[in-house]
């Protein structure tokens, strides 16, 4: 690069606190978003604090990034000099990794399978964004149904899928037809015409530990069992997230899903677990593992960095699957090697530290104070509940979640996510230390006593 091309590319300097002035309504006025009032200080933070570059505001952050931050703000272990180093190596060039080998790549796979691995599914497809993980899962299961339709002699192509209500699979092509929590999301788009069956979540009590089926969930045994026959060999398989995020952080119980599970096995269809969002946040790896099921394919994306596709068990009938047949799911970068690089530092950390297994602990601490809350306002909340650090609680009405969550930001510099048409969701990240938990149970504490 000659002396004259270097001084065009020299951006005009201006001080920190200029750039970060203009920042929220530049974007504001440019972007597409729902930016809140804050520019993010990426040099400073530490753990759930994230600091305003504006001002140095510092708020308590149990959003974190919409639960992708999985060792929150400001970690040592991301600032270590070496570390720098990969990043910066990893990050001049952008190469396409599906054609192309880098040392980066092959420690990111040999480090996810030896943190986040699961045996059973040695097959592993990488790309960027959880919603093109889950349409690249549907796409393997498509591909298998046709195939193993062919081989018994019917020309049905595997097309269906079947999905539960409440469900969040993302919000482009094929998983737009799964989506159903917030109308506008999906309102007047083109569809597919899927089968949808109720999702049988069960509030925490009594009946969470029934060894019997609930009513609730025999109907939508039924309804998948009727689905079933109705669309026969069209069905390719049975999308799930195993703790339904963003449609309010609905649990559902394992004996139901284990009944899903065999009633696919019988009608040769594939589960998929969706684990974009529980991935790496219930206390493991995956919520699937902690709930005794066994998924064909698991979708992954968020907390990992890196998005992507397990592949494994009755996926492995068919030797040429679309994992193994060229061609059939790829795309340009296969995800970003810098993403990589910093998955696999985080995925090391989290292995030196014991982090899934300290985020158990913690978060069985932020449930017992959520209880706790909840007891102390018996009119406003309800339904405390959590796996690991999945936690949420149920308000009184829709009106009052979002009021809680302007005054916990704007009076008691907490930030919290809504999940749902009611529920208020804790994401927090697995580094988290237990006085921070505490003080973000006693912001929304705060907040409920002084709401009007
Ligand atoms: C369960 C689930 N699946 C898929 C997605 C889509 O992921 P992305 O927004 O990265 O495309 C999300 C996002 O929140 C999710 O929660």
């Amino acid at each position: 690069m000659t002396t004259q091309q270097e001084a065009v590319l020299t951006p005009t300097p201006t001080t920190p606190t200029t750039a970060a002035t203009g920042a929220v309504p530049a974007l504001r006025a440019q972007v597409t978003g729902d930016l809140l009032d804050i520019v993010v200080d990426l040099d400073s933070g530490d753990g759930c604090r994230l600091r305003d570059l504006r001002d140095g505001t510092e708020y308590l952050d149990m959003t974190m990034f919409f639960s992708s931050a999985p060792l929150g703000h400001g970690h040592s272990g991301l600032r270590a000099a070496e570390f720098e180093a990969e990043l910066l190596r990893a990050a001049r060039i952008k190469p396409s990794n599906p054609d192309f080998a880098t040392v980066e790549q092959a420690r990111f796979a040999e480090t996810f399978r030896r943190v986040a691995g699961v045996p059973e599914l040695p097959l592993l497809f990488l790309i960027d964004g959880g919603t093109l993980a889950v349409e690249n899962a549907l796409k393997v299961a498509f591909d298998w149904k046709t195939k193993r339709n062919a081989r018994t002699g019917l020309a049905v192509r595997g097309s269906r899928v079947l999905h539960l209500e409440r469900a969040f699979h993302g919000r482009s092509g094929y998983t737009l037809s799964l989506t159903n929590t917030d109308p506008a999301k999906i309102r007047d788009y083109p569809m597919f015409d899927w089968p949808r069956i109720p999702g049988p979540a069960v509030d925490p009590g009594p009946r969470w530990d029934s060894p019997e089926l609930l009513p609730e969930e025999k109907v939508a045994l039924d309804a998948a069992e009727s689905a079933l026959r109705r669309y026969g060999a069209e069905v390719a398989c049975f999308v799930y997230e195993p703790i339904q995020g963003e449609g309010g952080d609905r649990h559902l119980r394992p004996r139901f899903l284990r009944a899903m599970q065999e009633l696919c096995r019988e009608h040769d269809v594939l589960t998929v677990a969706d684990e974009v969002q529980t991935g790496a946040l219930t206390g493991g790896a995956w919520a699937h593992e902690a709930l005794g099921l066994e998924p064909d394919l698991v979708a992954f994306g968020k907390r990992m960095q890196v998005c992507g596709v397990l592949g494994g068990r009755r996926v492995l009938e068919v030797a040429d699957n679309a994992f193994r047949e060229a061609s059939r799911i790829s795309s340009t970068w296969g995800g970003s090697l810098v993403d990589m690089v910093r998955a696999t530092r985080i995925l090391e950390i989290i292995e030196r530290d014991g982090l899934f297994e300290r985020s158990r602990e913690i978060g069985a601490l932020l449930l017992t104070e959520l209880r706790e809350l909840a007891a102390e306002f018996p009119s406003l909340l309800t339904a405390p509940r959590g796996r690991g650090l999945m936690c949420a609680v149920t308000f009184r009405d829709p009106e009052l979640r979002n009021r809680a969550i302007a005054a916990a930001r704007t009076d008691h510099r907490t930030l919290f996510l809504p999940s749902g048409p009611d529920s208020l969701r804790f994401r927090p990240p697995l580094s988290a230390d237990p006085s921070e938990l505490t003080a973000a149970v006693a912001a929304l504490r705060a907040t409920l006593t002084s709401l009007p």
